[in-house]
């Protein structure tokens, strides 16, 4: 894929997504724009909330989309009420700020504070959660897996503004002032760590936490909860990559298949016979996770510097990453799949220590591995190289998302110990200061930040600490990956300029 000029200017972006033919026949027709949504920066960026074109839904959506936005798997969280009262529970100037605004601005508000993408079809729902016709919001996997790059919600693009904790606990509190009974995300969290940094969630272990109460049938088998839990958070991979992969997740150690996909339905509210009712749509939603295909770049872009870029990056990257020449499924096209020895890679071993070969072996002996034409890893060496196509578009980098900038990553000693986006609720004074895109950094390629070496001084609420990523925290560390010393300054603008137009 060519990158194209920006005919905006040099801080304007557009991102669409592409769809190919799935696999096995199925065509997938899902127009190319059909996702786009006015985002909470569309104010920075007229460009994007003028273009109608955008905002179209697909005629004929492809039917594991439509599962995603309108197929409710698990117990409901919250209700409409609950969700229009949470302004209420916010911190200065925010509450003030929404009692002040109008029904459809304070739900706009309330979807900016917790990383919800308005749905493009209504803008009163957000992508992220089912709504029933009672009324109840459900959430669905497009909570952590659909978010916005550049103002533009492209199909896959990870959710990397999700605040699940501030969400929880807020619809608690709500919840507790109108006397309504809480729900299993309520309680859950008050045993269970959600996600203690806005866009990275603790996922990992909420999966081996529910597997703990299950046989390998998916029967569900009574046994005292695990205290032995190392709880830590992870960034979500970007969906265009499922198609690439034979094994799935940062320690490539699952096979994929679409039951691999269901085990975030593990709730003890569906037995094991949901699990097989669903497994025909959960192969229409794995048909259409297989079709998605990485957005393009479409801003600033210096041809020959990426020409440069891509020579040095076929001597020093491909044999991790791969090339990616020409169209995918060509010739040009080679994705190893190498896993690299967690010492050798050295970024943060949290989610690498997390598993035991207990816990691999677990899931990969059991229902959700049956239908998988690879066999799993139960003892993985370290972390997998992912596929870099569409890099651009999934900041932050690395398993647990502790990199703003493709910068960062190919400059390790510069990266910060501390940061906070600049669409951040909270963080406007710094972004009306900053004359640029307040969620993308495009000189930088990933997200638009404040850095500092430590927190701020001062009292922070729980949801305004969650805004800031602490690289000192366990889980969080953001070195490693230091595979760039012989490479000076020079090549690494090309590496830069290369990495866009994957
Ligand atoms: C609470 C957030 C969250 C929800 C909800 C969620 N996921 Fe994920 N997902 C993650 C995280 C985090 C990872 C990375 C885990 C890892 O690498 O260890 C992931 C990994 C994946 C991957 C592997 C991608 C790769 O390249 O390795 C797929 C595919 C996926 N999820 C699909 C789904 C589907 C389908 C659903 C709904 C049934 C879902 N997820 C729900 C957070 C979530
Ligand atoms: C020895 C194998 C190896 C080499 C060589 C290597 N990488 Fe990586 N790379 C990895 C692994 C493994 C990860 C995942 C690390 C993690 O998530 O903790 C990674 C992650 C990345 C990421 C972050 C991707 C994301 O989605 O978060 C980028 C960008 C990247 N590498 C670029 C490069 C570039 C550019 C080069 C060449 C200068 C390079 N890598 C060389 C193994 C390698």
């Amino acid at each position: 894929m060519k990158p194209r000029r920006t005919e905006r200017g040099p801080t304007r972006f557009s991102a669409a997504g592409r769809c190919r033919a799935v696999r096995g026949g199925v065509a997938a027709v899902v127009v190319a724009a059909f996702l786009v949504a006015v985002p909470p920066a569309s104010a920075a960026d007229p460009a994007s909330a003028a273009d109608p074109a955008g905002a179209v839904a697909s005629p004929v959506p492809a039917p594991g989309w439509t599962h995603l936005r309108e197929r409710a798997y698990l117990p409901s969280d919250f209700d409409g009420e609950v969700f229009d009262a949470l302004w209420t529970v916010w911190e200065e100037p925010a509450r003030s700020r929404a009692e002040a605004a109008d029904p459809a601005e304070r739900r706009r508000m309330t979807m900016d504070r917790y990383g919800l993408v308005p749905d493009p079809l209504d803008p009163s729902r957000s992508l992220q959660y089912v709504v029933d016709d009672a009324g109840r919001w459900t959430m669905s996997c497009l909570a952590c897996h659909q978010g916005t790059v550049a103002g533009r919600a492209v199909p896959g693009v990870p959710n990397s503004r999700y605040a699940l904790e501030t969400l929880t606990e807020e619809v608690r509190q709500v919840k507790i002032r109108q006397g309504k009974a809480l729900g299993h995300m309520d309680l859950g969290s008050l045993v269970m760590p959600l996600g203690t940094t806005a866009g990275t969630t603790n996922a990992v272990m909420f999966g081996v936490a529910l597997m703990r109460h299950r046989a390998p049938d998916l029967s569900i088998v009574p046994r005292p909860p695990r205290l032995d839990l190392a709880h830590h958070d992870v960034d979500a991979p970007a969906w265009w990559h499922y198609a690439s992969r034979k094994r799935i997740y940062a320690d490539a150690f699952a096979p994929k298949g679409h039951r691999m996909l269901m085990q975030f339905l593990l709730v003890k509210e569906n037995g094991p016979e949901r699990f097989r009712e669903w497994e025909g749509e959960f192969r229409e939603i794995e048909a259409w996770i297989a079709s998605l295909e990485p957005p393009a770049w479409t801003g600033p872009f210096d041809a020959p510097l990426a020409e440069r870029g891509r020579g040095l990056f076929a001597a020093h990257c491909a044999d991790c990453h791969g090339t990616y020449d020409g169209p995918r499924g060509g010739p040009g096209r080679r994705y190893p799949e190498r896993v690299v020895p967690i010492d050798e890679i050295g970024t943060d071993r949290a989610r690498f220590d997390s598993l035991s070969t207990a816990d691999r072996a677990a899931l990969n002996g059991s229902w959700f591995a049956g239908a998988s034409a690879e066999a799993g890893v139960d003892a993985p060496a370290g972390y997998v190289a992912p596929p870099l196509d569409g890099v651009w578009a999934s900041a932050p980098y690395f398993h647990n998302g502790s990199v703003p900038t493709l910068w960062h990553v190919l400059h390790p000693e510069a990266r910060p110990a501390v940061w906070r986006r600049l669409d951040a609720p909270g963080a406007a004074a710094v972004a009306d200061a900053a004359d640029a895109p307040r969620d993308y950094d495009p000189q930088r390629v990933g997200l638009a930040v404040e850095e500092r070496e430590t927190l701020p001084e001062g009292r922070m609420t729980s949801a305004q600490r969650r805004t800031w990523f602490d690289t000192a925290r366990p889980g969080k560390g953001a070195g490693g990956h230091e595979f760039f010393g012989s490479l000076d300054e020079d090549a690494k603008r090309a590496l830069l300029e290369y990495l866009k137009s994957l």
